[in-house]
C-alpha cells in the first residue's frame, strides 16, 4: 500500500489516464476524490473503485472555472479532512475542444483554458490545503508534445495543444521551485500517445494507428495504466527527492526523435 491514508484529488477522473490513476491510487490505499466535468463519468469511476474495495468520492466541476476548481479541492478536504496529492489530468485536444465550425480563436482559448488555466486553478486552490496537511505532491499531465512538434499530418503549427502542454511543463518547473520550501513536490508526466477517448479519432483509423505505433520504438501505444504507474511513483514517498521534473513515459518516442536530429 504505497499511498495508504493519503487524500488524492484526480481531475479528469472519468476517463482514460485520470480514471486509471484514480483506480490505481485507490488500490494502493489512497482516499480518492474523482473529479470530472461529467458527473456521470466521475460517479462511474467511484463505483468501480468501491466495487474493488477502495475508498472514493465523486466531485463534478469544470477545472477552467475558478469556483469549480475550488469546489473540487474542498470536496476532497470535506470528505477526508486533508489533501496530499493532486493529479491534474483533465484535458482536451483541439479536435475535441468545441463543435465543428467553431472559430480558430475560440478553439485556441478553450484548449488553453482547460489544459493550462485548469491546471493552474486547481493547483492554486490545492496548495493551501496541502500546506495544512504538511506537504504533498502535485502531478500535472503535460505531453511528449511539450517537448517536440506534432507529427506531420497529425496536427499543424497553429494547434494550441502543444503550446498548452509546453505551458504546463514550464508551470510545473516554476511552481516546483516556489513550493519546495513548503514540502510540496510538483512534477509532470510527458506521455507519448496513449489509447484513450482523446486519441480515439487517430487510433480508430488503421492507417493513422499504424503510423503512430511506428513512432514509438517499443512498438505499441501507451495504455492508461502505463501513465497511472508513473503517477503512482511521483505521488509516493519513493519520489521524495523528485521535483520540477518532466517524467517521460513514451515508449521511446522522444529518444527516437532526438536520435534523428
Ligand atoms: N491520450 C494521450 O495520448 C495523451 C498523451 C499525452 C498527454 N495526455 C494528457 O493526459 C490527460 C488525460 O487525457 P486522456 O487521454 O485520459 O483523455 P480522456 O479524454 O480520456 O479524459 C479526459 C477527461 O477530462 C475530462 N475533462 C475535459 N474537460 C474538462 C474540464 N474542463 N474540467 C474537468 N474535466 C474535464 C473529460 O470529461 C474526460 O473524462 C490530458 O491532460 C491529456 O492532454 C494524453
Amino acid at each position: 500500500m504505497r499511498l495508504k491514508g493519503k487524500s488524492a484529488l484526480i481531475t479528469g477522473a472519468g476517463s482514460g489516464i485520470g480514471r486509471a490513476t484514480a483506480i490505481r491510487f485507490a488500490a494502493e490505499g489512497a482516499l480518492v476524490t474523482a473529479s470530472d466535468i461529467s458527473d456521470a463519468a466521475a460517479v462511474e469511476t467511484v463505483a468501480a473503485i468501491r466495487e474493488a474495495g477502495g475508498e472514493a468520492t465523486a466531485a463534478g466541476g469544470d477545472v477552467a472555472q475558478d469556483g469549480d476548481a475550488n469546489g473540487m479541492v474542498q470536496a476532497a478536504v470535506d470528505a477526508y479532512g486533508r489533501l496530499d496529492v493532486v493529479v491534474n489530468s483533465a484535458g482536451i485536444s483541439a479536435r475535441s475542444a468545441l463543435p465543428e465550425g467553431a472559430s480558430h480563436e475560440a478553439v485556441w482559448d478553450k484548449v488553453m483554458d482547460v489544459n493550462l488555466k485548469g491546471t493552474y486553478l486547481v493547483s492554486w486552490h490545492a496548495v493551501p490545503e496541502m500546506e495544512r496537511s504538511g506537504g504533498g505532491s502535485i502531478i500535472n499531465l503535460a505531453s511528449i508534445m511539450a517537448l517536440v512538434g506534432y507529427p506531420v499530418g497529425m496536427g499543424g503549427g497553429f494547434n494550441p495543444y502543444n503550446a498548452s502542454k509546453g505551458g504546463v511543463l514550464q508551470f510545473t518547473r516554476n511552481l516546483a521551485i516556489d513550493m519546495a520550501s513548503k514540502g510540496i513536490r510538483v512534477n509532470c508526466i510527458c506521455p507519448g500517445y496513449v489509447e484513450t477517448n482523446m486519441t480515439q479519432a487517430l487510433t480508430g483509423n488503421p492507417d493513422s494507428y499504424a503510423a503512430l505505433k511506428g513512432r514509438h520504438p517499443l512498438g505499441r501505444l501507451g495504455q492508461p495504466d502505463d501513465i497511472a504507474n508513473a503517477a503512482l511513483f511521483l505521488a509516493s514517498d519513493e519520489a521524495a527527492f523528485v521535483t520540477g521534473a518532466p517524467l517521460i513515459v513514451d515508449g521511446g518516442y522522444r529518444a527516437r526523435l532526438v536520435a534523428l536530429t
